[in-house]
């Protein structure tokens, strides 16, 4: 079983999905040890709380430099023996020195189908809001690998969801959610967990 951290940044239901997922026996690879919050305000603390996991917040505002943030948080995964780290929400970016020693072993849920509304500046209901402008009519849910590349790591898996006529971002947002990421990374997670165990990484 691979120790696995969670790192967030907002309300967490994408930790919540992971939680009920290991509850429900859906990661039999994927044991949560840790969550790690970029703001103490992050809701995703209670929800930590309440499963009973460790939750450590590194503010990025208080780091002087990149380099601090990523020293301290790469401490924080190396004291709790993290094998895998999952972005689920998580706002900051991670520098060399984390992305070094994690390479194949850091994941992220982003909300379209990349590499389209990718990149810097697409986050949360942003993501939506272009996805919409563009007009497309099918969006959805990617799971991916992170390297230096904003959104540009190997994709793991993708789900896709329909666009409908009256969507705001705020429908679309909780839709892509329930129809794609909740269902999406728990899967991804237990993948990567799987091959971690099939000596994937060093
Ligand atoms: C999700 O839409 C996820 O795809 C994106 O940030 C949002 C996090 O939501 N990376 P939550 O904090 O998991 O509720």
């Amino acid at each position: 079983m691979s120790r696995v951290a969670v790192l967030v940044s907002g309300g967490g239901t994408n930790l919540q999905a992971l939680i009920d997922a290991r509850t429900n026996g859906e990661m039999p690879h994927a044991k949560l040890v840790l969550v790690v919050a970029s703001s103490g305000q992050a809701g995703a603390l209670q929800r930590a709380q309440r499963a009973g996991i460790p939750a450590r917040v590194i503010e990025r505002a208080d780091c002087a430099a990149q380099q601090e943030f990523d020293t301290r948080l790469l401490q924080l995964l190396r004291q709790y023996r993290i094998e895998v780290v999952v972005l689920a929400g998580f706002l900051s970016i991670l520098g060399p020195v984390v992305l070094n020693h994690y390479a194949g072993r850091i994941i992220n849920i982003h909300p379209s189908l990349l590499p389209a509304f990718g990149g810097q500046g697409f986050y949360g209901l942003r993501v939506h809001k272009a996805a919409l402008e563009r007009g497309v009519k099918i969006t959805g849910a990617t799971v991916h690998l992170v390297n230096e590349v904003v959104d540009g790591g190997e994709i793991l898996m993708q789900q896709a969801v329909a666009v409908q006529p009256q969507d705001t971002p705020e429908t679309l947002q909780r839709r892509v959610m329930e129809e794609a990421e909740w269902q999406l990374l728990p899967r991804a997670v237990e993948l990567v967990c799987q091959r971690q165990e099939g000596g994937y990484a060093d």
